[in-house]
């Protein structure tokens, strides 16, 4: 079942991620804000009331019809499911209907498997080189979602 996000998720998600990311410490990126604020394009998977799945996102306040991907992560348990694949085409669909016909999104350079995972979605892929100060470089993520 895929579900909008509601503000007690963030008690839910936040303690986990740090372990679906390999260990790599992320939590501090996930603030509550987006539980809040965010709901009507952010989506949780739960299978028998268990949270497996999450996709944070939102329309973009200032870039005219564009919508941008903050998380995405899925329990280790239920990865190659095609479980964010689900996500992102049901974020696709609720943007679309906002409105949007770009998304976009930006990954660790060092996070391979979501380098790999956006590619598979037909997200075209730029080095961002310097992105958050001198030598901290990102991947980014473009994909038109209609024409
Ligand atoms: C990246 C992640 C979200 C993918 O979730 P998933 O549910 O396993 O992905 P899907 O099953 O929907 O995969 C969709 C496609 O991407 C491919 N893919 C997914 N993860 C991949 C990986 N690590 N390496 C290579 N290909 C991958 C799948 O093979 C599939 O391809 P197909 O359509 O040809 O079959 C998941 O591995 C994860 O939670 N990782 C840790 C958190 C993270 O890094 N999030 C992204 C940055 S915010």
């Amino acid at each position: 079942m895929i579900r909008s996000v509601r503000e007690s998720d963030y008690f839910e998600i936040v303690p986990v991620v740090n372990e679906w990311w390999g260990g790599r410490q992320v939590d501090h990126l996930l603030q509550r804000l987006f539980f809040v604020h965010f709901q009507n394009t952010s989506f949780v998977m739960e299978e028998e009331g268990r949270m497996v799945a999450f996709l944070i996102g939102f329309v973009s306040q200032s870039q005219e019809n564009e919508a941008y991907i903050h998380f995405v992560g899925v329990h280790p348990d239920y990865r190659n499911k095609g479980i964010a694949k689900q996500l992102y085409e049901m974020f696709f669909n609720k943007v679309q209907e906002l409105g949007c016909c770009t998304v976009r999104c930006i990954t660790s350079a060092v996070n391979e498997g979501s380098i790999q995972f956006h590619s598979k979605l037909g997200f075209l892929v730029s080095l961002e080189k310097d992105y958050e100060g001198e030598g901290q470089h990102y991947i980014g993520f473009t994909k038109r979602i209609s024409s």
